[in-house]
């Protein structure tokens, strides 16, 4: 059987980036996604390269047509990334609440229903409360998860679906939790200020980051490419890793973009997200061989230089 990844919410920033990684090693890739909106995936890919993946326009919430998507499109790999972000379940808790936890729980039941035996799926460092809720230092993986955020709330049902689908079934996941994701294609959530600033940079305007603080930066393109090996390489039970890598600050974000680019003018607001410095990653390195973590140097430099290339083609 040919090896078929489902990328749910391929239209997204993330998942643009897993179907632009799955495309270029030549997998089948299959986008599911309620959106048929692809800007993000054409600042990644030409028309005749993204001929290579098949869309399905469909919404998470929808039980048989996810479960028919598996059927028919013989789906034997699973990265699932499609759901609703913080400001968005704010503003509407019974819509995030059933895109982001039934619609899981849809994901976990179709595989499980067409002998998917692994699923990878984005968790968040939203599960973890605020940084009163530790002592200093990285957060450990084992920490424990009391978000305050019905976004954080969700995500932490849904690690907690995982584990009940392997007592019961079988089935491993490995759920990756990324931190503050930057790079081509992030422009919605509270978090892409940080890529909206370079986007602004490298068109010549001015930019006010309305939030600063210690965080850690993850280039889009490694956190697909960490999505991938968690669907390609299923570790036993259901696992949760923190992406983490080197802490920094949107500060040293603001003055790596001026080494990249000298005039950019980005101005950073003193009023630091209530969302701990860091978290400890050294789990996901004892279990992964590869773990994918592009210099932030680098990674902002090939931001901009990606900007530039795209022209008038990218908007904030
Ligand atoms: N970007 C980050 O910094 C970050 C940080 C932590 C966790 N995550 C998680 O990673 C995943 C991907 O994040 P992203 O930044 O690419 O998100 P995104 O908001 O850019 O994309 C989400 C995609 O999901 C799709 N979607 C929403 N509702 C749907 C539904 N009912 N049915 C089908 N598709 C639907 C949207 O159309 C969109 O294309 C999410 O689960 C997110 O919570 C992201």
């Amino acid at each position: 059987m040919t090896d078929t990844y489902l990328v749910t919410g391929g239209m997204g920033c993330i998942g643009a980036w897993a179907l632009y990684h799955l495309r270029r090693s030549g997998a089948r890739a299959v986008n599911f996604d309620q959106s048929e909106d692809r800007h993000r995936i054409n600042w990644l890919m030409t028309a005749e390269e993204q001929a290579a993946i098949t869309f399905v326009q469909g919404d998470l919430r929808d039980t048989d047509g996810l479960k028919a998507v598996f059927a028919e499109q013989g789906v034997t790999h699973v990265i699932h990334l499609a759901a609703l972000q913080v400001p968005f379940c704010r503003a509407n808790p019974v819509l995030g609440a059933q895109v982001n936890v039934t619609g899981t729980v849809n994901v976990f039941e179709a595989a499980r229903e067409n002998g998917v035996n692994h699923i990878a799926f984005a968790s968040s460092i939203g599960v973890y409360g605020p940084p009163s809720d530790f002592p200093p230092g990285l957060i450990p993986n084992d920490a424990p998860k009391n978000p305050r955020t019905l976004y954080g709330a969700y995500k932490v049902c849904n690690e907690g679906t995982a584990l009940v689908y392997y007592e019961d079934y079988g089935i491993t996941s490995t759920a990756l939790r990324p931190y503050t994701v930057y790079g081509v294609g992030r422009n919605q959530g509270m978090t892409s200020e940080p890529t909206k600033a370079l986007v602004a940079a490298a068109k010549g305007q001015r930019y006010k980051i309305p939030f600063s603080g210690e965080m850690q930066f993850q280039w889009a393109s490694d956190v697909a490419r960490q999505f991938i090996l968690a669907a390609q390489q299923p570790l036993a039970g259901a696992r949760g890793f923190n992406l983490g890598g080197p802490p920094s600050n949107v500060a040293r974000f603001a003055e790596l973009a001026k080494d990249a680019l000298p005039d950019a003018e980005i101005e950073v607001v003193d009023n630091p997200l209530p969302f701990p410095a860091g978290f400890d990653d050294s789990a996901l390195r004892a279990s992964f061989e590869t773990v994918y973590e592009t210099p932030l140097e680098e990674g902002i430099a090939e931001t901009i230089s990606h900007i530039q290339r795209l022209g008038d083609g990218i908007e904030q």
